[in-house]
């Protein structure tokens, strides 16, 4: 069984849910505190061990590619600068892991974005990333997935369970009981069902772990819901040759594609920092005061 050493961030989407400011630059960029958000995500990959990063970008997104390039002249600035601290987080990012690109012509569906990634895996299993969805979790979510692949040999994604009122945004999943080590067996996949369709509460969250069959999968999945490639029909299809089983988790996802979230996110995250906690903590204790 092949190691996982790969990862996927589709980020060719168009960001619509946060126009006006994703107009002229990616959603991606948006920073979380001052860090860009695909910054965290490619984090979370590195934290779990997997430094071998292929971004799917579309247009407008060459920002994504400079944020992760050296970049000399602003090193050369801090330098001269004494600017020695900033330097040396300028540089790391660039050290952060093996990042490639590949384009994606047109925005048709995440199916569609994640085939073009079959080049750079090939027959190697991999780990799929949205970044929309910001773990804060010290990686442990992706970590679990990748010991359940260990285990078992099967693709597995991340599951978590939402109220009926908010089911119909993401993929849903049916299940058949849990496996002795507290994964979810997979039953049945539907893309975006209606509260009373959906087969569970169990939602799948941006985080996949998939063997390379499901490039073939992709290959056969007809345009579904939105007349886009969705990775959940592929999955569907892929559930007949071979098990998916699901890391289902509670704790620690953001979604910063929503505006509350994003603000969510923001606070939470200002809270946790050495540097602004103290202070920002105070200063909401006040501002909650003043209401
Ligand atoms: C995508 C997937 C969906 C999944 C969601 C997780 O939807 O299509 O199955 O539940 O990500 O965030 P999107 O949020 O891109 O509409």
């Amino acid at each position: 069984m092949p190691p996982v050493r790969k990862v996927v961030i589709p980020a060719a989407g168009l960001g619509t849910r946060f126009l006006p400011a994703t107009k002229a630059q990616p959603k991606e960029m948006l920073p979380l505190i001052d860090k860009p958000a695909i910054q965290y995500v490619v984090e979370e990959a590195v934290n779990a061990g997997l430094d071998d990063v292929l971004i799917v970008t579309g247009r407008s997104k060459r920002s994504i590619e400079d944020h992760f390039d050296r970049s000399v002249e602003l090193e050369a600035t801090l330098l001269a600068g004494g600017k020695s601290a900033e330097l040396v987080q300028v540089i790391s990012i660039a050290q952060l892991a093996n990042l490639h690109y590949v384009r994606q012509p047109e925005a048709k569906g995440l199916g569609h974005a994640i085939s073009f990634a079959r080049h750079h895996v090939g027959d190697e299993p991999f780990v799929v990333m949205l970044g929309d969805d910001i773990m804060v979790d010290d990686a442990g979510v992706l970590k679990r997935m990748l010991a359940a692949y260990e285990q078992h040999g099967c693709s597995v994604v991340a599951l978590k369970r939402f109220p009926p009122s908010q089911i119909s945004s993401y993929g849903c999943v049916a299940v058949d009981g849990m496996t002795q080590d507290g994964l979810a067996r997979i039953t049945g996949l539907v893309e975006k069902p209606p509260a009373s369709e959906a087969p569970s509460d169990l939602a799948i969250m941006g985080r996949y772990l998939f063997t390379p069959r499901i490039f073939e999968k992709i290959a056969q999945t007809p345009p579904g819901r939105g007349n886009e490639i969705q990775i959940t029909d592929a999955m569907s299809l892929l559930l007949a040759d071979e098990p998916i089983l699901g890391v289902v988790f509670d704790e620690g996802r953001y979604d910063i594609g929503s505006k509350f979230d994003f603000l969510r996110a923001t606070v939470e995250l200002a809270v946790d920092r050495p540097d602004l906690g103290r202070d920002f903590r105070a200063y909401l204790t006040e501002l909650v005061k003043s209401w």
